[in-house]
């Protein structure tokens, strides 16, 4: 029998009747792949409604890891039934964490652990060298689904782990392996044993550059849970992040740090990122930053050198370039420090990509400080978002961030005049522009001497 072909995109899922060098969905290129039909509707289980009351009453509770961080993200821990990708960029640590994860699991429940990329024996040293071991953690190297299949009938385990999702291949599907319809068909299918057997299934999927999961970005909407595990490629810090969550809130964010041992939680990452800090010195300055929910104390320092070059330069580490030159732009107009011929670097330290407005009054001010060599007191926090009138404008959730400041012995926080009241041990000096929080540290603003 003759099957019908579709040429399917690798990126984003959508198909063409027919080859083109571009997805008509997505315009990705050259990501088109033929992609032969199977007859429709010979697998797909009959339904049965059931009354509302009967399907909450089903609604499981989380069954904890083990590992304070990945708990914290997942809301608590595995939903039984439920599958959950784990994606991220080669080498960042998946099979790592999930590893980790597993023989903590493995304490009280059977686990299985699929290697479909690496060896039983190379995944077999890793756990030795980290020291993770349980009578009730099993392993396998599979890539096969319907083998896989048949080791969660043999095994019955509470926790299966497969590693990638990208590496394994269902026969049945009729396509070639590791394309877009091989990676769905297969999740596909272990969505169905996770729901059937009440197993957790734990995917690895890979990511690629854009951050986008391998191939299928459609992976995302079969499953319950997407976790993107990210790092600096320079740094040990690992985050932790949940992008969809079905059964809890998005805005949790566990931290590693990735060392000889493996992955070791960081539960009090703001100590981490201020050890190092040296106080006293200018362009140096303390801010309280949210990801997601979870307030950081980061450090941004700036650096302000005066150049000769036409263009001088100007790099960003851990924040956006665009909202640095915003900042620049807005202390020249609005509070007169004039840094256009000189050169700026502005990096938050420890490797932390700050992505909300919240910093923008310590990047201005680190800047000021470095350009007048006054530093900022040692004890002093700041945040708030700079407007492009020069106005200091509150950032959501102050409270939480200036806890955390007090917790962590700041004793001065500079915010925006609408800012909440100052928790215990902290005071707060208001602003109400970037001029006045400049005359507030007692800066002169002045051009930079070139
Ligand atoms: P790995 O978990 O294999 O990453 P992924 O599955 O995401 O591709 O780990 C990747 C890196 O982590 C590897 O380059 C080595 C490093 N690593 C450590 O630094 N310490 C350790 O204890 C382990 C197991 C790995
Ligand atoms: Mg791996």
């Amino acid at each position: 029998m003759r099957h019908k072909t579709v040429y399917r995109c690798n990126e984003c899922g959508a198909d063409a009747p027919k080859w083109m060098g571009w997805c008509p969905a997505c315009e990705a290129s050259g990501s088109l792949v033929e992609e032969v039909l199977l007859p429709a509707g010979t697998s797909i289980a009959p339904s049965v409604p059931i009354p509302i009351a009967e399907a909450i009453g089903d609604a499981t509770e989380p069954v904890p890891t083990g590992d304070p961080e990945l708990d914290r993200v997942l809301g608590g821990g595995l939903v039984p039934g439920s599958v959950t990708v784990v994606g991220g960029e080669p080498g960042v640590g998946k099979s790592t964490l999930l590893l980790q994860a597993l023989a903590s699991v493995a304490r009280g429940a059977t686990c299985l652990y699929v290697t479909a990329e690496e060896s039983a024996r190379q995944v077999a040293l890793r756990a030795e060298r980290l020291g993770v071991s349980a009578p009730s953690l099993w392993l396998v190297a599979e890539t096969s689904l319907p083998r896989i299949v048949a080791h969660l009938d043999a095994l019955a385990p509470a926790v299966v782990v497969v590693d990638s999702i990208q590496t394994v291949f269902d026969p049945d599907l009729g396509t070639a392996p590791g394309t877009v319809g091989q990676v769905r068909g297969c999740a596909q299918r272990l969505v169905g044993e996770a729901k059937a057997r009440g197993v957790s299934v734990v995917l690895v999927g890979h990511v690629t550059k854009d951050g986008s999961l391998a191939g299928p970005r459609v992976l995302e909407h079969l499953v319950d849970t997407v976790l993107a595990f990210e790092g600096d490629r320079h740094h040990a810090l690992r985050m932790l992040r949940a992008v969809k969550h079905r059964f809890g809130s998005t805005h949790e964010l566990g931290l590693f740090e990735m060392g000889e041992a493996g992955l070791v939680g960081v539960p009090d990452p703001s100590a981490l990122f201020l050890a190092d800090r040296q106080p006293g010195v200018p362009g140096s300055v303390v801010a309280p930053v949210l990801d997601g929910w979870r307030p950081l104390l980061v450090e941004v320092q700036a650096l302000v050198v005066p150049s000769t070059a036409p263009t001088p330069r100007r790099t960003a580490q851990g924040l956006d370039g665009g909202r640095l030159a915003q900042v620049l732009a807005v202390l020249e107009r609005h509070a007169g420090l004039d840094v256009g011929r000189a050169e700026v670097h502005v990096a938050v330290t420890g490797g932390v990509r700050v992505g909300e407005p919240g910093a923008d009054l310590a990047v201005a001010l680190a800047v000021a400080s470095s350009a007048t060599g006054r530093p900022v007191p040692a004890d002093l926090v700041m945040c708030g978002e700079v407007g492009l009138g020069g106005e200091l404008r509150q950032v959501q959730r102050t409270e939480r961030r200036l806890s955390e400041a007090a917790r962590l012995g700041f004793r001065r926080a500079l915010v925006p005049r609408s800012a909440p009241d100052a928790p215990a041990g902290l005071r707060l000096d208001r602003a109400t522009s970037i001029g006045e929080a400049l005359r507030h540290l007692a800066f002169f603003a002045q051009p930079v001497a070139s």
